[in-house]
This record gives structure tokens, C-alpha cells and sequence, in this order.
């Protein structure tokens, strides 16, 4: 039996596209084969290769001066690869720091880079900081920003204007949420497992006069300008993280696009933060202004009663709800594939667990 999950990602995936890949599995596009089992250099593979990238251009408007690269690492190995092929040793860049995210993103530029810290949300990560608190510097390579922070459910509301400075985004778990103007931005990455499909791939949209400014030391396979020459494809890529990338975006296309989408992510974040403030027991604390609508965080007021709501959630289908260990508490993530059905099954048993605990 299925279940609702919650999970931050790996994330939950769209059943319709399970069961897709269920059925070509044995014998993918009368080859006889799986997907995993045919060459990465054959012309089937790079049909899929192809059509991913088009369908993503296509649900993002991505301008035609952005290239679009599939690579391994994670979002964590571009923390490193931002810095190594976008600056010279010693350059200033500026970062700003809303919480776990952007602290690991920072943590690996100063290793290449002279970091500024443009903003951070103050106190305990509880808010995004307004445009007006932000200090972008004169000269600045770049600009680098974690438009949703997983971990505390923080999430702008809006894009920071740098002044000037490409500006550099971890889009890891906002990707594909909403409609966005990627011409906002110079560069936006995001890692594969939470609204793009299984984890092994990252994506990183970038504006093509950034590239080409590598450091030599730059891996090759790292190396956006070559990664780019090479379609992806320099040496042997996760051919099923890719192939399952491209169903998720033929999905969203199914599904009306990113305006469609972001809707009903709107929605679903809605109805779960009123029930949560309607409440007795549960709490979010959040600034309004920066509540995320991909992870919901949430309190117990009683947190001795942590436990035993996990369990009880999980033995009703809900699973996934535990907080990330730095921050405790609960956390629904709530991603494209999550229907509003599962979030109103989650509210159901958020308040019948408090009629039972009042
Ligand atoms: C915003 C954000 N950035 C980076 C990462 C790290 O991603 P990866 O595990 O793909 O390196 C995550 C993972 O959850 C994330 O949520």
C-alpha cells in the first residue's frame, strides 16, 4: 500500500509516473531493454537527454542565451563548482544567509573566494531579510542566495535586485514550484530529488557569458563550458535519474505547466499553515511574509508528545513528518508531487491527534 510522504527529499514521486516507468522498465521503447541498460551514446538515450532539456526550457521559458546542464554531485558539489567557474582566486563575492543551506554554500566559497555576507535573517532563521536590509557589494562576482531553505521552511517572496552582480541561485526545493523569470538570474542550480525526480542529477541554468571563465584546476566533467560543449554527456551520466527527470517534466506538462502548478502549491500550503495557526497544539514560527509552500514546518506546544505523533501518523498512512535533526519539531514537505489530498489527510489527523491530547 502506498503512503502519504512527506519526506524533504528523495521526495515522493508522482504515482502516474511510477507506474509509468513500471511498465517500460523490462523493455524500454521495444528495445528489449531497460533504460539503464542501453549506451548513454546511442541515438534512444540521446533522444531523452534531448527531450528533457526542451521540456524543462519549455516549463521554465528558459531565454535562449542560458544553457542547461545535467550534471552529478548533487546541489552540494555546486557549492564548490559555482566559485571554481565563475571567479578568479581572491574575487569578492557576496552570499546571503537565511539558514543551513546557504551556511554550507558559504562554507565551501571562502575555500576560492573572499565572501561577504550581504544578509542574513537574523536571530534564530525565522524570517527572510526585506530587500531593504540586503548589502550587495561594488564588484562582486556574484550574488548567491537559497531562495527556500529546506531544513526551517523559509522562502522569499521576492527576487533580491543585486545592483549589478549575477545573481546565483540554490533553487534545490523551489525548482518547478512556480513560474519564475529566469532571466533574473545568471545561474540557478538545484539537486534532482525533490521536484525534479530521483536523486543523482543537478541541474545548473546558466547564462552563457558566465561560462568560460573556469579555473584551470576546474575538473573537466565540472567544467560548466565543457559540460555544455558536450550536451551533458562528456562521460557516462545517471541515464535513469535523467530519463526519470524527463517523465516528471512531460508530468508537468500534463499537468497544466508551472502557472498550473504553482497554484495549487499555493493552495496546499494555504490551507495546511491556517489549520496549523487555528490550532491549539501545533505552531508555526515562522514570519508570515517567509513561509515557505514547499516545507512546513511546524511545533507541538507539548513536544513530549513528538513521538507518539509520529508514530500515530505513521500508522495512518503519513510518513516523513520528522523534523531535520538540527531543528527538531515536524516538517511536511510538500512538493509538486504531493496532491492536496494527502495534505488534507495530514490536517485530519493533526486535529483529531489534538482532540485526543487537548
Ligand atoms: C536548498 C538545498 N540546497 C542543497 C541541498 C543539498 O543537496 P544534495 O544532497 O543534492 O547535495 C539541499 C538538500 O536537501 C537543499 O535542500
Amino acid at each position: 500500500m502506498r503512503v502519504f510522504n512527506f519526506s524533504p527529499g528523495p521526495a515522493a514521486l508522482p504515482l502516474e509516473v511510477l507506474e509509468q516507468v513500471q511498465g517500460e522498465l523490462l523493455d524500454w521503447q521495444h528495445s528489449g531493454m531497460s533504460v539503464m541498460e542501453v549506451s548513454h551514446r546511442g541515438k534512444a538515450f540521446e533522444q531523452v537527454a534531448a527531450q528533457a532539456e526542451a521540456d524543462l526550457r519549455e516549463l521554465l521559458t528558459i531565454p535562449a542565451n542560458y544553457k542547461v546542464l545535467f550534471l552529478q554531485g548533487g546541489a552540494s558539489a555546486q557549492f564548490s563548482l559555482v566559485p571554481m567557474n565563475l571567479t578568479a582566486p581572491g574575487s569578492l563575492v557576496d552570499y546571503v544567509d537565511t539558514g543551513h543551506w546557504s551556511q554550507k554554500a558559504i562554507a565551501e566559497a571562502v575555500r576560492y573566494c573572499n565572501v561577504h555576507v550581504a544578509g542574513d535573517a537574523g536571530g534564530n532563521y525565522t524570517r527572510v531579510p526585506p530587500q531593504s536590509e540586503l548589502k550587495f557589494s561594488d564588484g562582486a562576482a556574484y550574488a548567491h542566495y537559497t531562495p527556500n531553505e529546506t531544513i526551517s521552511g523559509v522562502e522569499f517572496g521576492y527576487i533580491p535586485q543585486t545592483g549589478g552582480a549575477p545573481l546565483i541561485a540554490d533553487m534545490s526545493s523551489s525548482i518547478l514550484s512556480r513560474p519564475i523569470d529566469v532571466a533574473r538570474f545568471g545561474l540557478i542550480y538545484a539537486g534532482a530529488q525533490k521536484n525534479i525526480g530521483p536523486s543523482g542529477l543537478a541541474v545548473v541554468i546558466v547564462r552563457e557569458d558566465l561560462m568560460g571563465r573556469a579555473r584551470p584546476e576546474t575538473p573537466l566533467v565540472f567544467n560548466y563550458q565543457s559540460v555544455a560543449e558536450n550536451h551533458s554527456l562528456l562521460n557516462t551520466p545517471p541515464t535513469f535519474a535523467w530519463y526519470m527527470a524527463g517523465l516528471m517534466f512531460k508530468w508537468l506538462k500534463r499537468a497544466g505547466g508551472l502557472a498550473v502548478i504553482g497554484e495549487r502549491n499555493r493552495i496546499k500550503a494555504q490551507t495546511l499553515y491556517a489549520a496549523i495557526d487555528a490550532s491549539q497544539l501545533y505552531k508555526n514560527s515562522i514570519a508570515r511574509d517567509s513561509r515557505s509552500c514547499m516545507n512546513v514546518t511546524f511545533n507541538l506546544k507539548k513536544p513530549g508528545l513528538d513521538a507518539e505523533f509520529l508514530t500515530q501518523a505513521g500508522q495512518a498512512g503519513l510518513q516523513g513528518l520528522k523534523g531535520h535533526r538540527i531543528a527538531g519539531g515536524m516538517r511536511a514537505s510538500i512538493y509538486n508531487a504531493i496532491p492536496l489530498a494527502a495534505v488534507e489527510a495530514l490536517i485530519e489527523f493533526m486535529r483529531s491527534f489534538e482532540s485526543r491530547h487537548a
